[in-house]
């Protein structure tokens, strides 16, 4: 989209449920391309499905983090849709470090790390129809401005934010506006070029490659290396020798590949 054109509608909010819901559940008329909803607290944001089938819930205090969705309206086969994470992953990875100067990093297929924290993570969703893909929401929780000590305990040691990362404050509206149009940028350029169009980036983002990682098989954790992002955004990693790439599934940092 040219500076000149109008940009979709961003539709902010104090207090919501989950953005990813108010951006599924949108009336036709608001749900065009593009469109964002953004919210400053969700009092039961969604994460990533858990290995069993669980949600995690998303930790989203109020004042300090962006929570987004935005509607795509792609012509990509059912099939595809996945790549929109990673295309986001890498177009919003690439944004943060240019606009943040903060070292941040990817780890397949979804997260948006410093070193081996959590900055933020990406939940996909798609709604298909008998006329193949109707739209994705691409949600997106980052932590912006939240303090050390406003993270939990329990999550300390795995959670940290771009003030944590830089010492200071970011404003979060500036930044909601420029990962839309990342988001649009990157979506559109997977849906023309597909992963070759975003694989260099990536790559060069992939925080994994090289490194021990576990990965579940059959329901156990099982030590590996990560080879890195195949060709078709899968990860490829070597368990016992034997190289594989992953479509689908979990990814964790060994302990001895942690810090590495
Ligand atoms: C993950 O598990 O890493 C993905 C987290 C995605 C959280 C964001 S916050 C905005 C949007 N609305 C939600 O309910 N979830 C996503």
């Amino acid at each position: 989209m040219s500076e000149s054109e109008k940009w979709p509608p961003i539709y902010l909010f104090d207090e919501v449920v989950s953005t990813n819901d108010l951006a599924l559940a949108a009336p036709s008329k608001q749900a065009v391309h593009g469109a964002c909803w953004a919210a400053d607290y969700q009092t039961k944001g969604r994460g990533r499905r858990e290995v069993g089938g669980g949600r995690r819930v998303w930790f989203s205090p109020r004042g300090a983090n962006l929570y987004l969705s935005v509607l795509l309206r792609p012509e990509l086969d059912p099939s595809r849709a996945s790549g929109l994470t990673l295309a986001t992953a890498a177009g919003v990875c690439g944004l943060l470090r240019e606009e943040c100067g903060v070292d941040v990093w990817v780890k397949w297929p979804n997260d948006l790390l410093v070193g081996t924290r959590k900055l933020g993570g990406i939940l996909s969703e798609a709604v298909s129809g008998p006329k193949g893909l109707e739209s994705v929401v691409v949600g997106l929780g980052i932590n912006v401005n939240l303090a050390a000590e406003q993270i939990p305990e329990e999550l300390s040691g795995i959670m940290t934010s771009l003030r944590v990362e830089s010492g200071r404050d970011f404003d979060r509206f500036g930044l909601l506006q420029a990962i839309r149009k990342r988001v649009l940028e990157y979506s559109a350029r997977y849906t023309r070029g597909g992963y070759a169009s975003i694989l260099d980036e990536l790559r060069e983002y992939d925080r994994t490659k090289g490194r021990e990682v576990s990965v579940l098989r059959d329901g156990s954790w099982v030590e590996a290396i990560s080879r890195g992002i195949s060709d078709d955004g899968g990860l490829r990693v070597e368990v016992g020798g034997v190289t594989q790439d992953m479509h689908a599934g979990e990814v964790r940092f060994s302990m001895q590949g942690a810090d590495k």
